[in-house]
C-alpha cells in the first residue's frame, strides 16, 4: 500500500475455521458494545478486546485498560489462533517477533463507518499494526503521516490482513460506510482485528 504497509490477500483460510470459533467465545464473554468518544459521539462501530489490554473509549479518553468497563472483569485472554495468525501476518510482512498484548475487535453494520484517525494510543511504535478482515468487503481509506494527505483506496475482503510499520505506522486510516450485504459465513456484518502491541 505504501512503504511500510502491506495488504495480503486470503491469509488465513488455513485457520478460518477455528479463528471464528475462537472469535464467537470472546464476544460471548465481552459482548460488542457501542463506545463514546471524548468529544461525546457514540461510535457507529461496536467494539470489544481480547489479549492482556483493551482499548477503550470513553468521555475521559481514549486508553489501554487491562479491565472490561461493562463487565468489571480481565478482557478475554488472547487465543493462540489469533496471536499466530498475528505473528504470521507480521513477519511475512517484515516485521519480525510481533507480539502484541491488545487485539481490538471492530464489528460494522452496514452503514457503520471509522474516520480517519492514527492509531497513536501505544507506547511502542516500533512495533506494526496487524489488522485481519472478515466478513462483508469494506473500503479501507489509507493515508500519509498528516491528516490532510491524499488518501488511497483498498478493499478489504473476508481472509485480507493490512500491516502497517515503520515509516507507515502513523499513517492516516479509515473505513467508508460499509455497504449492505450478506456474507455467506459472518452474516450482514464486517469484523475487524486490530492487533498493537501497547507498550
Ligand atoms: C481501525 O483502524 O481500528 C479499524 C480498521 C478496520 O476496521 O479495518
Ligand atoms: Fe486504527
Amino acid at each position: 500500500m505504501a512503504e511500510g504497509a502491506v495488504l495480503l490477500h486470503g491469509f488465513f483460510r488455513d485457520i478460518e475455521t477455528e479463528l471464528i470459533a475462537d472469535l464467537r467465545a470472546i464476544v460471548k464473554a465481552a459482548p460488542f458494545r457501542h463506545m463514546v468518544t471524548p468529544g461525546g459521539h457514540m461510535m457507529s462501530v461496536a467494539m470489544t478486546n481480547c489479549g492482556s489490554k483493551g482499548w477503550v473509549t470513553d468521555q475521559g479518553g481514549y486508553r489501554y485498560d487491562a479491565i472490561d468497563p461493562d463487565s468489571g472483569r480481565p478482557w478475554p485472554a488472547m487465543p493462540a489462533s489469533f496471536r499466530d495468525l498475528a505473528a504470521r501476518a507480521a513477519e511475512q510482512s517484515g516485521f519480525h517477533h510481533f507480539a502484541p498484548q491488545a487485539c481490538l475487535i471492530n464489528r460494522y453494520r452496514p452503514r457503520a463507518k471509522m474516520s480517519l484517525h492514527q492509531d497513536r494510543d501505544e507506547l511502542d511504535l516500533g512495533a506494526p499494526i496487524v489488522s485481519v478482515s472478515l466478513g462483508l468487503p469494506a473500503t479501507f481509506l489509507f493515508g500519509g503521516l498528516a491528516r490532510n494527505d491524499k488518501t488511497q483506496k483498498f478493499r478489504l475482503e473476508h481472509g485480507d490482513i493490512a500491516v502497517w510499520g515503520g515509516p507507515a505506522r502513523l499513517a492516516y486510516h479509515g473505513i467508508a460506510p460499509l455497504a449492505d450485504g450478506e456474507h455467506p459465513v459472518m452474516g450482514p456484518q464486517r469484523i475487524n482485528l486490530t492487533f498493537r502491541k501497547v507498550q
